[in-house]
């Protein structure tokens, strides 16, 4: 028999129970559920609306649902229909009339908004951490590598040189934001809903700031209509994590073609990587190709949680019991990816030779040529002409820049001279970049010590 049975005069079709039912997802919340009823019932029994004997009875009988659910010794219903009609129902059977009253002043409709909130505080809690170990890993990795030259892409195409040190940087500088946005959202989804009723509030003397207070919430709901059908913090919270995975994503796309027989400027360990079935010689970066792959399922739970939302009257509807597994999903992924690929890069073997004579051809020394002759007082439009020219020629004779005679270069220009050999080296031109924010290893030193700094805050 439903909770609800009274205005009803037939049974609930099992195909509606099933259909209706969230208790196959919610239930993880169990806990959050319980702690929430749990300072309810307190906050019932400080002003006045349960006698403290009512009290104690209920916070023990809930106390040992919990400690039932968590030893095995309790499993969930289906029939419930949902985690806190479970936990009421359990309560009621085992205390009496009493179970009974611990659902006064209150709804489901604020009780899944507050057990969501916690339950989302928690996780962005683990997120955090996991963000924080990936950094301190790009960190480590990346001190190791600050006079590692590579080429730094544009288009694909080789650019400009920099070292490995400063391109995992880059990526710290993401996930940094990412961490900054994850707090943002924290500031937003602490705030303590419960007393919202179903959506006006109650007539009784409650006192939700005990109850905000008991929880650690940093604030209450201004609006009971706002509090109980609200759901921006899943949407903010959807973007957050699409972020962090679209950072992964990116990243994840670069390990893959750096292990690639085409770049090999880095392997991946045995332990992270996988073989194929046919292939006896492939290892395979699967890792990271789920990772790239899985961020398309966190788009759509984002896009989920927006078109779902979208058009919704106020105050609650049922269609909002969507937003758990698309939140969940959301939260479950990024915590998957971020828990196998921080030690992926943290036991990869960088191929230093290799970013090093990826470095030397492709001329990505050019730039530093032209430079060099803004140097010697020429205009750099006219300067960057005349690198092209050496360019061309260095393809056609199957020469780079560094083995060029300079009488070649002065053929197109007199104001080369033995020096140009120097200001084109390749650690040179890495060295030289010393500018805030460059690739020279004393700027990228810098960065290190900035993001370790942030993190240590
Ligand atoms: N299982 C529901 C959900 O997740 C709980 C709230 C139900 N409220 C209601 N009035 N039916 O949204």
């Amino acid at each position: 028999m439903k909770m609800w049975a009274g205005r009803f005069k037939q049974e609930e079709d099992s195909r509606v129970n099933d259909f209706n039912s969230s208790i196959s997802f919610d239930s993880r919340m169990y806990r959050q559920d319980i702690m929430g009823s749990i300072a309810h019932a307190t906050m019932l029994g400080k002003v006045g609306i349960l006698t403290q004997e009512e009290t104690t009875q209920l916070v023990e009988g809930l106390q040992q649902i919990l400690q039932d659910i968590e030893e095995g010794k309790l499993t969930f219903d289906p029939e419930a229909e949902d985690i806190h009609m479970f936990v009421e129902a359990v309560l009621t059977q085992r205390l009496g009339t009493v179970g009974k009253k611990l659902h006064t002043s209150r709804s489901r409709n604020d009780q899944v908004a507050l057990d969501n909130r916690m339950y989302l505080m928690d996780e962005m809690g683990k997120i955090d951490t996991l963000l924080r170990e990936l950094l301190k890993t790009i960190c480590d990795l990346a001190q190791q590598h600050t006079h590692t030259v590579m080429p730094g892409y544009t288009h694909m195409q080789r650019a400009q040189p920099v070292t490995f040190g400063h391109h995992l940087m880059a990526y710290a500088q993401m996930f940094l934001r990412d961490l900054d946005r994850l707090a943002d959202c924290k500031r937003r989804t602490n705030v303590m809903p419960l007393g919202s009723g179903a959506l006006a509030g109650t007539t009784h003397p409650i006192d939700r700031q005990m109850v905000c207070d008991l929880l650690h919430f940093d604030c209450i709901t201004p609006n009971s209509m706002d509090g109980v059908s609200d759901r921006d913090y899943c949407i903010e919270l959807a973007n957050v994590i699409a972020l962090i995975m679209m950072h992964l994503s990116r990243f994840s796309e670069e390990m893959i073609l750096w292990c690639s027989w085409e770049f090999k400027f880095i392997e991946l360990d045995d332990a992270f990587s996988t073989g194929s079935s046919i292939m006896p010689q492939k290892k395979n970066p699967d890792i990271a190709e789920l990772v790239r792959g899985k961020t398309a399922r966190v788009y759509g739970d984002l896009m989920a949680l927006l078109a779902m939302m979208k058009s919704l009257p106020l105050a609650y509807n049922k269609d909002m019991q969507e937003d758990k597994e698309a939140i969940f999903d959301a939260v479950d992924t990024v915590k998957l990816c971020l828990t196998t690929f921080t030690p992926m890069l943290a036991t990869v073997t960088v191929l230093k030779d290799n970013m090093k004579k990826a470095a030397a051809k492709g001329f990505i020394n050019a730039t530093d040529c032209a430079d060099y002759l803004v140097r010697k007082g020429i205009a750099f439009r006219d300067a960057y002409k005349v690198t092209g020219q050496l360019v061309a020629v260095c393809i056609d004779t199957d020469n780079t820049l560094d083995s060029l005679p300079l009488s070649v270069y002065q053929q197109y220009c007199d104001a080369f001279g033995e020096d140009i050999y120097d200001a084109i080296d390749m650690t040179r031109c890495v060295m030289d970049r010393s500018v805030a924010g460059g690739p020279s290893p004393k700027s990228v030193e810098l960065q290190i010590a900035q993001v370790r700094g942030q993190l240590a805050e």
